[in-house]
């Protein structure tokens, strides 16, 4: 592994008027659609076919929530035998990363052909258009994974808030809160640099503001525009700095306790800060992070008398917002079984160290450490 870092966007990002119209480009070509149902039949599918004039078209709208190994095999299958010139994931975090999935098994199986991949997201949240990751589930062994590679970046981004409209206010705020998580765990993370900090902090600053507009209405389109921008900023962030233990819980918990991603990350955020920043007890690396905090809280316009009364004033925002949108305080207020969760705890603290994402946290966890943050969050 080298030691320096590097920062390389690769994809395209297109947004402002008339941006449907990058799809022209495709004209008279092969294209793949990965969806979901709900977009297949409420209009946005309809929309980005008027655009495909002269194109052969195969659409498969079978991605779910979390998507399973399954649906990437059954999709992979059948644009095999299509083969695109050109594949479009169209929909939230789960058909983008259904696609991307479905796009890495083919260019992998196919290296004699280009294989061109647009993303156009219909919630704020996972930043997934820009990401080289792809979260995957297994539900055979109760298991969320994510897969990292280069291989899976879409080549375009088109950044639309008309097809974020419809998210009602819950997706609303549990994709928004997913978008905070990211820039959040970005800020702090292993890999960050002045690059990737320039773009997770504006989006944190355009989500603090925004998302709260977004939620209350979701017909305000700057503030839909405002939060589709963050989200994927926050994705440029983290693809390259890297994420941490929040996201590694909320793995391994969504794995095994069937929860929003969302959700789960805005619970265990003001408990990770707090482990991050050494507010309970210091350790190498604290300091550091927790005068990253306070950095973070100045930008969003908290009272910031102290590092120490930053980051407080960091966890008491992120607590509020998730009053304002009904989010409960704990894991259990969520619906899950408490007790299930609780004879669980071993055994996701210890997928939680071992997934890919807890790399990247500043404070190196231990199992006892991440046993200890699950049995707070749980309630
Ligand atoms: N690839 C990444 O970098 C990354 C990062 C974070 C999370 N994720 C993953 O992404 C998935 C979550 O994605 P998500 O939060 O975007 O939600 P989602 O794609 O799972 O969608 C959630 C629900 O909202 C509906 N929906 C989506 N857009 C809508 C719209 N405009 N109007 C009305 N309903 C709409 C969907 O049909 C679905 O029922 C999880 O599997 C999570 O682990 C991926
Ligand atoms: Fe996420």
């Amino acid at each position: 592994m080298p030691s320096y870092k590097s920062f390389s966007p690769r994809t395209e990002i297109v947004f402002g008027e008339g941006l449907l119209d990058r799809l022209h480009a495709y004209r008279g070509q092969r294209v793949g659609i990965v969806t979901d149902d709900f977009m297949a039949k409420s209009g946005p599918l309809d929309r980005v076919l008027s655009h495909l004039d002269g194109c052969e078209v195969k659409v498969f709208a079978e991605a779910i929530p979390e998507p399973p190994i399954a649906t990437v095999t059954k999709g992979a299958g059948i644009f095999a035998e299509f083969r695109p010139d050109v594949v479009i994931a169209l929909g939230g975090g789960s058909p983008i990363d259904a696609a991307k999935a479905i796009v890495a098994v083919l260019r992998s199986t196919d290296t004699t052909r280009t294989i061109r991949f647009v993303a156009i997201p219909t919630t704020s949240g996972t930043g997934s258009e820009v990401t080289s990751f792809a979260i995957i589930s297994d539900p055979d062994k109760g298991r969320k994974f994510p897969l990292i590679s280069p291989e899976m970046v879409p080549d375009v981004a088109i950044l639309d808030p008309e097809f974020v409209r419809t998210a009602p206010p819950k997706v609303t705020a549990d994709t928004g809160m997913d978008v905070i998580t990211h820039a959040l765990e970005a800020v702090v993370a292993n890999g960050r640099s002045h690059f990737t900090d320039a773009f997770a902090e504006k989006s944190l600053e355009l989500a603090f503001a925004n998302l709260p507009k977004a939620y209350a209405d979701g017909n305000d389109m700057e503030a839909r525009d405002a939060m589709h921008q963050a989200s994927c900023l926050a994705g440029l962030a983290f693809s390259e700095a890297g994420l941490g233990i929040n996201h590694g819980l909320a793995h391994a918990i969504g794995g095994r306790m069937h929860l929003v991603h969302g959700r789960i990350n805005a619970v265990l955020l003001p408990h990770v800060i707090a482990f991050n920043a050494g507010l309970e007890e210091d350790a190498p690396g604290c300091r550091e992070t927790l005068s990253i905090y306070a950095r973070i809280a100045t930008r969003i316009g908290l009272d910031v008398p102290s590092p120490r009364a930053g980051v407080l004033a960091l966890i008491r925002a992120i607590q509020s917002l998730n009053a304002r949108f009904s989010i409960a305080a704990t894991l259990g207020g969520l619906g899950m079984e408490v007790e299930d969760f609780r004879g669980a705890i071993p055994e996701i603290a210890t997928a939680a160290l071992a997934d890919a994402c807890t790399a990247g946290n500043p404070r190196r966890p231990t199992l006892a450490e991440l046993e200890m943050l699950l049995g707070r969050a749980g309630g």
